[in-house]
């Protein structure tokens, strides 16, 4: 995680500033939602050098404006933006303060926020103003939503500025449809606002914004029922335009990406018998937790010098070092010979004592040296060195991938650390763990994985223990029958979605319901989705 020194001071004031055409799109929408209402009073609460004061005064909309308010934090960015404000023929002031405090007590007397809120992340924001913030959010019943980055309380309160009927057109980051974080915003949303719609752009268009963003455009009310029609427009290529029905929910907006016509192939295969909750048939959980990975997990050479064959089990250090989807003790073994290290220490109280072994108490010493014991899960933990292990799992899951998680049969019964989940089949489950494995690398799961999951910065995708639970398996006795089939293409193959498409050409086969073209549409979902996510790691915010 970089440190406030590390990042520019454009990144930590959220300073990227709008390109016309995203200027002139929400000026259109707004225009749209307005109706041809003059007397307008607007408000820009993080105005940079003015960039909405311009589009504005270049707009036939111009002629309605009566007044504006505009707040910017930096001086010499404020005092460009008033300007501005100078050569347009309306009352108004351009504010030099933090919006956060300029927004108290304020009442709401705006009819149209126009607004790019500054993208700054929690542990660059002031603790001053993550009170602020705090506070923002609570008062508005927002609670749990402020803190992750400051654009979200700089939209709350800009919204929350507006008289009733006002509209807002507002530039996020794409984080608001895929952000856990950003739940309590779209719940607190739904339930203030109608007329939304969205306007999608292809990842990278602009690349002065740096991150991937949207345009949310909709008309505060009193009488919005935590549950609308949302409008999307797709500007990648051609305008594509759908709706979804949203209503309050606990999950992220990102299948809302994804045109009607690709969700309702996925909702009808959730009601095939051979598709389940991943839950329901298998379990998966965090594995061990060493507290100094580079310490407790060593190679075969380290082992002989120390002496500490007794104490070792083998390990699969990360996903990456199983090319296939069986993990054999040989692979493992190969591992540790080749200087990777495929073994834990395990000083279990099960064990003879290391400190009675000399070359084994010197590597304890080695331990002390590189202050291993004051790290924090050793500290709390008596003797410092014995890791609490967790016993091998049937299945292997990475926690994190690039295009895809990828499920491993573990016959050579390794641990893992905490980068790769442990799993086992539930008891009365109609398959085994291979049968699990073989089936797992399909277009269905896939899809299902990049809608529960998360991704950061950089485009991985991260899936916890309860995501995991959550994805759609096909449950297919017998399909371990595949397995070597499968496992030699995921080793041979170096384009990584042969394994996606042998998988879903398999799954066609046994399961009729899932037919060719099913199987495409939710192939065509997965690639929009996954196609989004790993563009992110080319449009990177500190990159
Ligand atoms: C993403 S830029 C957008 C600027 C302009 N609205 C535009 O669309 O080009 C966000 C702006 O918010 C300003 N800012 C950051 N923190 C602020 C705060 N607490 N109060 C007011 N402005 C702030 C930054 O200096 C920056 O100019």
């Amino acid at each position: 995680m970089r440190t406030r020194d590390e990042v520019s001071d454009d990144k930590l004031r959220g300073g990227f500033y709008s390109p016309d055409v995203l200027v002139e799109l929400c000026i259109r929408r707004s225009a749209e939602l307005l109706e041809g209402r003059s007397g307008l009073s607007v408000l820009e609460p993080s105005a940079g050098d003015g960039a909405f004061l311009r589009g504005i005064r270049r707009s036939d909309v111009a002629a309605c404006v009566e007044r504006v308010e505009a707040v910017e934090i930096f001086a010499e960015e404020a005092a460009k933006a008033a300007d501005v404000l100078r050569s347009m023929d309306v009352r108004g002031h351009v504010a030099n303060e933090n919006v956060l405090e300029w927004s108290q007590g304020r009442a709401p007397e705006f009819d149209w926020v126009l607004a790019n809120p500054p993208y700054v992340r929690f542990q660059f924001i002031s603790d001053e103003d993550k009170q602020r913030a705090k506070e923002i959010s609570s008062g508005l019943g927002a609670t749990g939503s402020s803190v992750s980055n400051l654009w979200i309380p700089v939209f709350l309160l800009s919204l929350s500025k507006l008289r009733d009927g006002g509209v807002f057109s507002v530039i996020l980051p794409t984080e608001f449809l895929t952000g856990i974080s950003a739940n309590a915003v779209r719940n607190w949303l739904l339930a203030h606002a109608t007329d939304l719609t969205i306007d999608l752009f292809e990842p990278g268009s602009f690349p002065t914004v740096l991150q991937e963003v949207l345009i949310l455009s909709g008309r505060l009310s009193k009488g919005a029922d935590s549950g609308s029609v949302v409008r999307f427009h797709d500007h990648n290529g051609s305008v594509r335009s759908w709706s979804h029905r949203v209503a309050t929910a606990s999950g992220t907006w990102t299948s809302y990406l994804l045109p009607p016509e690709q969700n309702d192939a996925l909702a009808a295969v959730q009601s095939i018998p051979a598709v389940g909750r991943l839950g329901d048939v298998a379990r998966f959980s965090v594995s061990t937790v060493t507290g100094a990975n580079g310490y407790f997990c060593v190679d075969s050479a380290l082992l002989e010098d120390y002496g500490l064959e007794e104490w070792a089990i083998p390990l699969l250090p990360r996903a990456r070092h199983a090319e296939g989807l069986i993990f054999t003790s040989e692979e493992q073994r190969d591992l540790a010979d080749a200087g990777r290290p495929a073994w834990l220490l395990s000083f279990a109280a099960t064990t003879s004592s290391p400190e009675a072994h000399g070359p084994a108490r010197q590597y304890l010493d080695e331990g002390v040296r590189l202050k291993i014991p004051q790290r924090f899960k050793c500290r709390v933990r008596e003797p410092w060195y014995r890791v609490p292990v967790v016993p091998a799992g049937d299945l292997l899951l990475s926690k994190r991938s690039n295009r895809y998680p990828r499920v491993i049969s573990n016959h050579a019964k390794v641990v893992t650390t905490d980068t790769i989940y442990k799993g086992k089949i539930l008891a009365g489950a109609p398959i085994a763990a291979d049968d699990f494995t073989a089936a797992f690398h399909n277009s269905l799961t896939m899809l299902s994985a990049e809608i529960e999951g998360r991704s950061f910065g950089g485009g991985v995708l991260e899936l916890v223990p309860s995501e995991v639970s959550t994805l759609r398996v096909p449950v297919v006795p017998g399909a371990a029958a595949e397995l070597p089939e499968l496992d030699k293409i995921s080793r041979t193959h170096d384009d990584p979605e042969a394994l996606i498409e042998a998988t879903d050409k398999m799954l066609t086969r046994l399961i009729p319901e899932l037919d060719t073209r099913t199987m495409g549409v939710l192939s065509d979902a997965r690639h929009t989705l996954m196609d989004r996510r790993l563009q992110r790691t080319h449009t990177k915010f500190y990159g």
